[in-house]
């Protein structure tokens, strides 16, 4: 995920570029950059960091002037968050300029042709390769900026919001999307472009959004024209009256940054397989898993280190391991592993999970386990972080920016990069069944389609929520695969709406939280058809006798628990090992919704801060 911003008309370019950028650092802050045009020069200026960084550097680096404009803020994907990586990125002539929010899927062997062509590459990043790529084409076919655009996109793969300038067309800018977001700001003779409308809504209300495969050239003096990609035909541009507020848009229309990013999932989840996973070749690519792969095999046990969400995700990835790869995985909380001496060798593999890749334990938990001989494998969100540079190896999550405090998306994306990595371990180790391997890699595929019509549950969540929303203390229940996810589930109620709740595997209620049961308590049980059914069924019964209050998260079509339950919500059905990223969805939507139903500050619950850098 990555912001852009961009401008043609008769203001000064530079103050709304950079108030705009500010307005999209949500969606990721590695880097920075700016590119003016005043009538001769081409000016640009970047630098990794945030946006006040860049306007920290770009005053003292350029002159400011000029009424056409671009502006990005990065979210790494393709090279490390440097100033050589940020955007904006010139062609080899210096004549275009591009901003790029997406990732160039084949971008590799683009680059190899044009650098057989004669073509040198300054950065690391996509990007560069698909502003060059419009430049060879623009030169090797005599076409003018809008066509060679065309041309180049419809030989990329990926995802795309692109805005090209030309220096020698001064009065244009071309923009196309696909996959990611575009919005362009329609004024009095003036134009803004962005990712969302957030950066032009005080200066226009007519905004227009440009769909999957659509470019438009924005031209002063002319009126705007959408073309289809593929086939060049016109397409009537829809012009739209904007009736949010700034703090709605910046949410993309949400409520809350939690309630987006739990919906943003099937999205993320895609992001985090596509490219790693093909399931009709049943390739698994990883590279940080491929390149230290012997290390894996080789392990006598993998240690998972982390802490609150991240944990949770561990211990789903410790059920996955064993079963899939027959590797032996212990989980351990990085606040307690760093201090009480534990028993690590060279021949140990640790993975330490984590959103934010800032977490002070978990650092602290990494550095202590190097220092004893082990290698140290990261699963990270956030690219270049401290985690992500302290590991010896890594997978990062493809999420984007977590803001919500409470994790919603980060730990379904955590559990599909492990999930990933224990099917890469278990084909190299021979331990699954090659029907099964190739079974799993398809489900996975599904995963998307599945959570999006698990977010129709939204409803009845809320039904739900109204219902319970004065609970003083709730417990949840779920067995195998599901006994993290009710673990998580107990955690994202408690720190979002200050009830207390608890989360227990189903057959340990007997042994001691059974007495709580009356009928004020809810007990929220993970009852999925694949599983443990039979056993989780005999618990809800057990709950039912005492008169507790039975919230059951059941397969679709269920007939047993419904029965038995005082209310169901239906999620699609799915495997054992894969239905943690199912189950999980009606949990956060619950908590959700009885935290705004009781007042609460959801984004950022009291107490709580989205990086914990201290011990
Ligand atoms: C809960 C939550 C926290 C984090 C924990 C670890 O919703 O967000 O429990 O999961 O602080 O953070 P990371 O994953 O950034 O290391």
């Amino acid at each position: 995920m990555c912001g852009i911003v961009g401008y043609i008309g008769h203001r000064e370019a530079y103050p709304i570029v950079i108030k705009g950028l500010k307005r999209l650092e949500y969606r990721g802050y590695d880097s920075a950059g700016v590119m003016l045009y005043d009538g001769s020069d081409l000016k640009v200026s970047k630098t990794k960091g945030k946006v006040s960084d860049l306007e920290e550097r770009s005053t003292k680096e350029i002159s400011t002037s000029g009424t056409i404009g671009m502006g990005h803020t990065r979210w790494a994907t393709h090279g490390v968050p440097n100033d050589v990586n940020s955007h904006p990125h010139l062609s080899n002539s210096g004549n275009l300029a591009i901003i790029h929010n997406g990732i160039i899927e084949n971008y590799e062997p683009l680059k190899k042709e044009l650098i057989n062509r004669g073509y040198t590459f300054k950065s690391d990043t996509d990007t560069e390769v698909l502003v060059n790529l419009i430049e060879d084409v623009q030169k090797k076919d005599g076409l003018k900026l809008g066509k060679a655009v065309q041309v180049a996109l419809n030989q990329v793969v990926g995802a795309y919001a692109i805005c090209v300038f030309d220096k020698n067309k001064p009065d244009e800018i071309v923009v196309a999307r696909l996959g990611s977001p575009l919005a362009i700001g329609v004024g009095e003779n003036e134009f803004f472009i962005a990712s969302d409308a957030s950066p032009f809504i005080e200066y226009t209300s007519n905004a227009i959004y440009l769909e999957d495969e659509e470019m438009a050239i924005v031209r002063l003096h002319k009126p705007l024209k959408i073309r289809k990609i593929k086939d060049d035909s016109l397409v009537d541009p829809y012009v739209q009256e904007l009736q949010m507020n700034l703090e709605q848009i910046e949410k993309g229309g949400y409520d809350h940054f939690m309630l987006k990013e739990i919906y943003e999932q099937p999205n993320v989840i895609k992001d985090t397989y596509r490219g790693r996973l093909h399931s009709t070749t049943g390739i698994i690519q990883m590279a940080g898993v491929e390149d230290n792969l012997e290390k894996f095999l080789n392990a006598d046990r993998i240690l998972i280190i982390a802490c609150g969400t991240s944990w949770h995700a561990g211990l789903v990835a410790e059920y996955i391991i064993e079963e899939f790869a027959r590797i032996p995985v212990e989980v351990e909380y990085a606040s307690e592993f760093r201090y009480r001496n534990p028993i690590i060798t060279p021949k140990d593999v640790v993975i330490a999970i984590s959103q934010s890749g800032e977490t002070a334990d978990t650092l602290a938990a990494i550095k202590l386990a190097k220092e004893k001989g082990a290698f140290v494998f990261g699963v990270c969100n956030v690219v270049g972080s401290s985690i992500s540079r302290e590991t010896n190896g890594g997978a990062y999550t493809h999420a984007g920016p977590e803001i919500g405090v409470a994790s919603t998306k980060a730990f379904t994306t955590q559990i599909t990069v492990l999930t990933m990595m224990a099917l890469r371990l278990a084909k190299a180790k021979g331990t699954l069944s090659n029907s099964d391997y190739f079974r799993y890699l398809q489900e996975l595929e599904l995963i998307p389609e599945k959570v999006l019509e698990a977010l129709n549950t939204n409803d009845i969540s809320k039904e739900i929520a109204a219902i319970y929303k004065d609970a003083s203390n709730c417990l949840y229940l779920g067995r195998g695969y599901n006994f993290p996810v009710a673990l998580e589930g107990a955690l994202k109620l408690k720190e979002i709406s200050y009830i207390h709740a608890e989360g227990y595997p189903a057959a340990e209620m007997k042994h001691g939280p059974i007495a709580l049961i009356d009928e004020k308590m809810p007990v929220v049980v993970i009852a999925p058809k694949q599983g443990h059914y039979d056993k989780v069924v005999s618990n809800i019964q057990e709950i039912k006798s005492r008169s507790g209050k039975i919230i059951a998260i059941v397969t679709k079509g269920d007939v047993q628990v419904k029965e038995l339950a005082d209310h169901v919500i239906e999620i699609p059905e799915t495997s054992d090992a894969l239905s943690p990223l199912i189950t999980t969805i009606p949990l956060q939507l619950l908590s959700y919704h009885i935290a705004v139903l009781r007042g609460c500050n959801v984004d950022q619950p009291r107490n709580l801060a989205k990086s914990v850098t201290v011990e």
